[in-house]
């Protein structure tokens, strides 16, 4: 049998969550909810859904393998220029690409734990070594991972907001932490989660970008825009980053329903608004209840609550939620991550906690 290398043989695969529709039959109940993956509640807004409809009559096309029209209309938005831009599938795709573009073998990457684990698997999947800093407080500890660069680093990957944790680092910390960052790394900044952001500390790192530093930005439509399923994300960095990037993606990565569907998702600003006030909405009742439950939680910049229990049940607690049709994400022995989602999704989630609760 044809075997893997001893670094693709270690990799812990990404465990997907259970499609709703299957727990819904296996348990023979209807109305499951899954506030396990930090999609948008909401969904996409009604104008993407029809220029999808529109766009399916060209899908015997390839896609604009340059994503022209949405590149030109995200330049504008960010005021940066569409050479500055490059489209992905998903921004996971991109998180791939920068390793595969960067990494020599042997070269190593440094990253938060917990933060979001497709940077360790992309990095061990090219023959990297992963250099995993602890968070400090639930969040990046600039400070450490600073002091963990040697001459093999190449990425540094920051999370901000940070997942599964939803904390974000600060204006100042970043502008510290760039100062110590030598010319030649390319640091990642993982804004999956920008558009929640409200606190007015939150790091501008498109500061960095326009000082000219080595700074790979990512931002997704899989989010606030509600466009996970069609997988679509976006990084920014200098022209002499995206041209490296482009040699090795695939000339069609984006596919031509999600670039029409993104497209039209940029116009339509008041339904990001709209999405921003439900999970605004969604976070302060589910602060109330958790906190009235006696649930710990860290507060969050993101459409996700990291919650924390008082012991390591936090695989039955998930078990229990399951067995009642809701699916949340379990992060660690006392850790479970639950995505806000419509009010009567969360309230739903409150009632069922309440049950078990009672019935311990
Ligand atoms: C921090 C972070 N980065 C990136 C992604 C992936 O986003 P995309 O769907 O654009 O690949 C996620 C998705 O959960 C995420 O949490």
């Amino acid at each position: 049998m044809v075997t893997s290398p001893d670094h693709i043989k270690t990799i812990k695969p990404y465990v997907p969550g259970k499609p709703v529709e299957e727990l819904e039959r296996e348990l023979g109940i209807k109305g499951a909810i899954k506030l396990a993956s930090n999609e948008s509640s909401l969904g996409p807004s009604p104008s993407v859904l029809r220029a999808l409809r529109h766009a399916l009559k060209g899908i015997n096309r390839y896609p604009d393998g340059s994503c022209y029209y949405l590149k030109t209309s995200l330049a504008e938005k960010l005021g940066v220029s569409p050479e500055e831009i490059m489209l992905g599938n998903g921004s996971n795709e991109l998180i791939e690409l920068a390793v595969r573009t960067f990494f020599n073998a042997g070269d190593e990457a440094i990253m938060a734990h917990p933060s979001f684990v497709v940077y360790s698997m992309i990095t061990q999947a090219a023959g990297g070594k992963n250099v995993v800093v602890p968070l400090k407080e639930w969040r990046h500890d600039l400070e450490a991972m600073a002091s963990r660069i040697t001459e093999k680093t190449k990425i540094i990957f920051i999370a901000n907001p940070n997942n599964p944790t939803g904390t974000i680092n600060t204006k100042a910390e970043m502008d510290a932490f760039m100062n110590k960052v030598p010319e030649g790394v390319l640091i990642v900044v993982d804004e999956a989660y920008y558009e929640y952001v409200t606190s007015p500390e939150y790091a501008d790192s498109m500061k960095h970008f326009r000082q000219g530093r080595d700074i790979l930005i990512l931002r997704t439509f899989s989010k606030i825009y509600g466009l996970a399923g069609l997988r679509i994300g976006y990084g920014i960095a200098k022209p002499s980053l995206i041209t490296e990037l482009n040699k090795i993606r695939q000339p069609f990565n984006v596919n031509s329903m999600a670039q029409k569907a993104a497209l039209a998702s940029l116009e339509d600003e008041k339904h990001i608004s709209k999405a921003k006030k439900i999970n605004e909405k969604g976070k302060k009742y589910l602060y109330r209840e958790l906190k009235a439950l006696q649930f710990d939680f860290v507060p969050t910049e993101t459409n996700f609550i990291y919650v924390i229990l008082k012991d390591d049940s936090a695989g039955q607690l998930y078990e229990k939620l399951l067995r009642k049709g809701i699916i949340v994400r379990p992060m660690g022995p006392r850790e479970i991550r639950v995505t806000i989602g419509l009010p009567e999704e969360n309230e739903k989630f409150i009632e069922t906690l309440k049950k078990i609760q009672n019935a311990e």
